[in-house]
């Protein structure tokens, strides 16, 4: 997705900006660029196709002197990446420079209006239309630059999150979002403006989360001004900014990929603190208390989600209905918010997102509210926007998640997850306390047995050398263990960009098995108790066919191992929590292939870390 910095204070604003874009990297991209106001109330504008070290090379030697700038790192959407496609983009008096982050539903539409006026257009992105737009206004209204951004976001359709700067007004910053997501940083004497808070880490403590259809004005010297796009005044809420340096960045990894691996003892057991009490046999979650006999009266608990939030949902799914006795549904976001679902009022959505920014979940979410249901939200990001749309929800604590493939949030959606499935089971008597006990020491054990399962996984290199050139990969598990087979498939596909397919393992024998042959790595998450000898058939039916199987079991595992080329052991645990430990060396895996193949770990082919756009 793209990205968006600004900055206005006493500093040189070109180095905040740079290594603001740096920061935002890890949301994927193609352009980059960057408009800076000089003392001589010169606009510069630099951009160029390709990364922000690109950038960097480019204005070498340049003016790029000023203590007022905007900054963007660009994911094409509307037109290809290119030098001319890339923000900041000028008005046609040349005299501002905006910067946007979303689509303009109805860009076309407004472009025709100002070509009929005379307009002409370099570029084919909707951004570009909207800056001549406001120009426009300002024009023919006779107004400033805050309030022409005001009306003409009356007249836009779509998402934006924005920031512009003006010729003749070198202490004055003016933004706006609808629908992608912006956080102003407040600092002594200067300002900083953000798609998310990883630019502001370090330079100040202070932030303010800009609603949908508002518009702000930062000028030195003066209070920050905050309206709706109605031009209702609002007072900014200032709070205290929840990251620190450390924690974006690498700690010695590698990658950042690798770095979240191995933070998940700490993420879950972060994640669980304050909730899971062990020693009295008790869950509390405080972000749904209010909610809770909703949830238990619910006449459907439905969890919307995409990617690698949906498959917690659906581990989520199996643990509810095993604990608690309630159904759940579990739907692919950008399927719910279109095809009309089913909702009714005692019906309770549970949206997953790890960057509470994800466009189809959001759409999913009004969806959900509009037909009167209560909506509850897991998400990673303190005030994202899904935490803030939904009626009250549950944060993850996996802190922030720079790979662009999820890892730790997935522990950490789980583990919230299996802990809402306790305390409803709690509440509603549907297992005996014994057993509410027994599933809670168990779940308190979880981040020590992550960390072994960490330890144990070296072997996981070998079969990575031995992987390394496969085009394909079945990953295969049942019950719970078929989100695992999902996402270690997942995990494959976007890293290594290895073919790879998740399978309920049973289903095999219903067509995929013609797959089978001994060019196909086929990966078995064979630690259920419950249907192990249904998974020893599996085994045996693909090793008949001279599939080459790599297992992952419980420890002491006798049957399977037997028949696998590889085994990977997992500490004992509860069979349900099996996706807790079974998912960390796949995970590992998949990056170990990534980088043998010599592919970008962190930042993925076409991939983003949060779709902020359909
Ligand atoms: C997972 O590795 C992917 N990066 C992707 O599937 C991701 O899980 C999905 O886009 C949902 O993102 P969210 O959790 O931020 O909503």
């Amino acid at each position: 997705m793209c990205g968006i910095v600004a900055y206005i204070g006493k500093r040189d604003a070109y180095p905040i900006l740079i290594n603001g874009l740096k920061r935002l990297e890890y949301r994927g991209y193609d352009s980059a660029g960057v408009a800076l106001l000089n003392e001589n109330d010169e606009l510069n504008v630099y951009k160029t196709k390709g990364k922000v070290s690109d950038l960097e090379k480019f204005t070498i030697a340049k003016d790029i002197s000023g203590h007022i700038g905007i900054a963007h790192t660009r994911w094409a959407t509307h037109g290809e990446p290119n030098d001319i496609n890339a923000h900041p983009h000028l008005s046609r008096s040349g005299n501002i420079a905006l910067i946007h982050n979303g689509i303009i539903e109805n860009y076309l539409t407004i472009k025709k209006e100002l070509e009929n006026r005379g307009y002409v257009f370099k570029s084919s992105t909707d951004t570009e239309v909207l800056v001549n737009l406001i120009e426009d206004v300002m024009l023919t209204q006779k107004v400033d630059l805050f309030e022409a951004t005001r009306i003409a976001l009356n007249h836009v359709n779509g998402a934006y999150a924005i920031a512009l700067i003006e010729k003749g007004h070198p202490d004055t910053l003016i933004a706006a979002r609808k629908g992608s997501p912006m956080v102003i940083g407040i600092g002594k004497d200067e300002y900083f403006i953000a798609s998310d808070a990883t630019p502001i880490v370090g330079m100040t403590s202070q932030v303010v989360y800009i609603e949908n259809e508002e518009v702000v004005k930062v000028k030195l010297g003066e209070e920050m001004k905050l309206k709706t796009i109605d031009d209702v005044e609002i007072t900014p809420y200032i709070q205290e900014l929840q990251l620190n340096l450390e924690s974006i960045e690498k700690g010695g990894f590698e990658h950042f990929m690798l770095k979240e691996i191995y933070e998940q003892p700490t993420t879950v057991r972060d994640t669980m603190r304050g909730r899971l009490h062990a020693d009295l046999g008790t869950i509390t979650l405080g972000g749904i208390f209010d909610y809770e006999q909703k949830i238990l009266n619910a006449r459907n608990i439905i969890i919307v989600a995409c990617g690698t939030s949906w498959h917690a949902g659906l581990v989520g799914s199996y643990l509810i209905e095993l604990y608690a006795g309630i159904r759940v549904k579990v739907e692919y976001a950008s399927e719910f918010r279109y095809r009309n679902p089913v909702i009714f009022p005692d019906d309770v959505v549970i949206a997953i997102s790890q960057s509470g920014e994800t466009a189809d979940t959001l759409a999913a979410i009004e969806i959900a509210k509009e037909k009167g249901a209560t909506v509850l939200g897991i998400c990673n990001v303190i005030g994202s926007s899904i935490s803030r749309v939904t009626d009250a929800g549950v944060y993850t604590h996996a802190g922030p998640e720079i790979g662009v493939a999820s890892t730790k949030a997935f522990t950490a959606q789980v583990a919230v997850l299996t802990m809402i499935a306790i305390h409803l089971a709690e509440l509603n008597g549907h297992l005996p306390k014994s057993k509410i006990m027994e599933l809670i020491h168990e779940l308190d054990l979880i981040p020590e047995k992550i960390q072994t399962t960490l330890e144990r996984s070296a072997i996981v290199k070998d079969i990575a050398a031995e992987m390394k050139e496969c085009h394909n990969a079945i990953y295969l598990g049942r019950l719970q263990n078929f989100p695992v087979a999902l996402e270690g498939a997942l995990k494959l596909k976007e890293i290594s960009y290895i073919h790879a397919e998740g399978y309920p393992a049973a289903e095999m024998k219903h067509g995929p098995i013609a797959l089978i042959d001994k060019d196909m790595p086929v990966i078995f998450i064979a630690t259920n108790k419950s249907t192990y000898e249904k998974v020893v058939s599996n085994v045996q039916e693909v090793k008949a066919r001279h599939g080459k199987i790599i297992s992952v079991v419980t420890e002491g595992d006798v049957l399977v191992k037997e028949m696998s080329d590889y085994v990977i052991e997992i500490p004992d645990t509860e069979c349900t929590y099996a996706p807790l430990l079974a998912t960390i060396p796949l995970q590992l895996l998949a990056y170990y292939i990534a980088v043998l193949r010599g592919c970008n770990v962190d930042q993925p082919r076409n991939l983003a870390k949060s779709v902020t756009v359909e």
